[in-house]
């Protein structure tokens, strides 16, 4: 759940100077949304709440309903706390042919987890995301921001095993 927009978020300032070296880089500034947000989400442990994208909205002026709307679109960004190991399981069309849903309840099962959130000891948790653009080593999953691939669900967990 997203939090409300009165609790509070800043950007350090080296977040900031990123966000703002970003603005100059493009003539459009909307199309600094998406670095934008990613450095955002660094900062606020790896999701974004309501009051990132409202400060994101002030620091960038730009209306928050257009940040909003990236944020929303795409599944590289949270929108609930993740684990320090933030599993990520392709289930688009190659990946799901081969397995890629399997997979997912795999892991899932393993952990302990239902999709979204997070095992008890806080190392870890798991989504569905659209294609991670490995299709022709399907299926794979991306953790955190390392790409696994051709996964079976024993090598799959052997992965995560081997996680601290
Ligand atoms: S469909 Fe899974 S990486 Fe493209």
């Amino acid at each position: 759940m997203l939090e409300t927009a009165k609790s509070t978020f800043q950007l350090s300032a080296e977040g900031l100077a990123e966000v703002k070296k970003e603005l100059a880089r493009y003539e459009i500034k909307d199309s600094a949304i998406i670095p934008a947000l990613y450095v955002a989400q660094k900062e606020n442990k790896g999701f974004i709440t309501t009051a990132v994208i409202h400060h994101l909205g002030q620091v960038m002026d730009i209306p928050v309903s257009k940040i909003n709307e990236v944020f929303k679109f795409y599944t590289m960004f949270n929108q609930v706390p993740v684990g320090k190991h933030h599993v990520q399981v392709c289930t688009n069309i190659s990946c799901a042919l081969e397995g890629g849903r399997e997979l997912t309840n795999h892991i899932c099962h393993e952990l302990g987890v239902k999709l979204g959130e997070v095992t008890a000891d806080g190392r870890f948790s798991v989504s569905r995301v659209e294609c991670l653009g490995s299709c022709g080593t399907a299926p794979m999953m991306q953790v955190n921001t390392k790409y696994y691939e051709s996964l079976t669900p024993e090598s799959a967990m052997n992965i995560l095993r081997g996680m601290k």
